[in-house]
């Protein structure tokens, strides 16, 4: 809850869930929440457009975004692990998680985030790419750049 947001609305609110039936309830329903089943628990991420700047929902999905990132770094500070699984926007994953969590259809469930002990150490990955900064003015690039590999939609 120390993300900034728009006009300091934090418009956010969060489902911790403990328990294993639901655990395994979100990881059987969710195509890529699977390692929702062997965490000890998971926090969902909502953002709430009511309570956003302008009552917009663009404003309440960044700022619960900042939210979930500071998750990640919390977990991550703590020694623990974290995943991101999207829920917002697909709209067939909002249904599900609405369903089994009881969120309210003026909310907006955005992510699913398994919390557990590493197995492995894991070593930030270098994904620093210096052709995507520009300096001063966009600088056009004489040939299109190459997407990095895919691993979740
Ligand atoms: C909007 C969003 C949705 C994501 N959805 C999933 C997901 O459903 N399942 C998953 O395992 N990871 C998901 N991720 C994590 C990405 O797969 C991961 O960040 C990416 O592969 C890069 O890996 P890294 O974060 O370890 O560098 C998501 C990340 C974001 C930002």
């Amino acid at each position: 809850m120390a993300a900034p947001t728009a006009v300091n609305r934090q418009p956010w609110e969060f489902v911790v869930i403990e328990d294993c039936s639901t655990l395994d309830a979100l990881a059987e329903s969710l195509p890529y929440a699977k390692m929702a089943k062997q965490a000890p628990g998971a926090v969902l991420v909502c953002a709430v457009p009511e309570r956003a700047n302008q009552q917009r929902a663009e404003y309440a999905v960044l700022d619960a975004s900042a939210a979930c990132e500071n998750l990640l770094l919390a977990a991550d500070a703590l020694d623990l692990g974290a995943v991101w699984t999207a829920v917002y926007p697909q709209a067939d994953r909002q249904a599900i998680v609405r369903q089994i969590l009881g969120v309210p259809g003026d909310v907006i469930p955005l992510a699913l985030v398994p919390i557990g002990y590493p197995k492995t150490e894991e070593h930030p990955k270098d994904k620093f790419r210096p052709e995507l900064i520009h300096r001063e003015r966009w600088h056009n690039r004489e040939r299109p750049l190459d997407l990095p590999p895919a691993e979740h939609s």
